[in-house]
């Protein structure tokens, strides 16, 4: 199964990747995780988007298509992929499309003025790649998962967030069109508790 996850900053896609990638046993590849990873690195490649991404515009997409493409090579994209983040505009969905289509596209809906909220309370834990809200688990400093150090991303401040969503308005959200043109698409109400949204998910997949 290829699955793509669409949806805004905080709309909950890294939470719902986690539950699917278990249940589903799919690789999660989320492209904003492979470049904070080269960033903590320090590689060549986290140099150059550090910056970019510190400010919530988009890394180069000959850069970021080049990396999925040579990601769903290995062998554990064999049997299908969990896409999170990308593709994240109209050139990289064709570029997609042209070398490994997905099946489905999931696009969380939540409503804007609710992700700002979302995105302060997060808590990040880069080394199992968890993403926890402060609502739930409160303001502690150990990952729930695996006892790692949790962290505040460095671009869920609010002025990159404005900037985030932004750049979604305008070159995430017509992939909307472009997939419901296609037939993939499947709108899931983001708005609900964690648990519930998976649920929907689930129905979704197995029908
Ligand atoms: P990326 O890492 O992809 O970030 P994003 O798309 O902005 O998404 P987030 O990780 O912020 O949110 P999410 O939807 O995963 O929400 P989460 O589950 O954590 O990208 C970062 C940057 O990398 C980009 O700005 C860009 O620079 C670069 N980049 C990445 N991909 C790229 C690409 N393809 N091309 C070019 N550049 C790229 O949930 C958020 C919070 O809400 C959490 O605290 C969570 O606990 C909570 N929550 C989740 N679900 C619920 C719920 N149902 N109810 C209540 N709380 C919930």
């Amino acid at each position: 199964m290829k699955i793509v996850l669409l949806g805004a900053p905080g709309s909950g896609k890294g939470t719902q990747a986690a539950f699917i990638k278990q249940k589903y046993n799919l690789p999660h590849i989320s492209t904003g995780d492979i470049f904070r990873d080269n960033i903590k690195n320090n590689t060549p490649l986290g140099a150059q988007v550090k910056s970019i991404m510190d400010t919530g515009m988009l890394c180069p997409d000959d850069l970021t298509i080049e990396m999925v493409k040579d990601r769903l090579r290995k062998p554990d994209c064999h049997n299908g992929y969990l896409l999170d983040g990308f593709p994240r505009n109209l050139f990289q969905a064709e570029s997609l499309n042209r070398f490994d289509a997905p099946d489905i596209v999931i696009n969380i809906e939540i409503d804007l003025n609710k992700i700002r909220r979302r995105i302060t309370g997060r808590r990040s834990c880069p080394k199992c790649g968890g993403s926890f809200h402060i609502d739930f688990i409160g303001d502690v400093k150990e990952c729930p998962n695996c006892k790692g150090q949790l962290i505040i991303r460095k671009d869920d401040n609010p002025e990159t967030v404005k900037e985030r969503l932004a750049v979604y308005e305008r070159q995430t959200k017509p992939l909307i069109d472009f997939y419901e043109s296609k037939g993939k698409l499947v709108n899931i109400d983001g708005d609900k508790q964690i648990d519930e949204v998976f649920a929907e998910i689930v129905k979704v997949l197995e029908k």
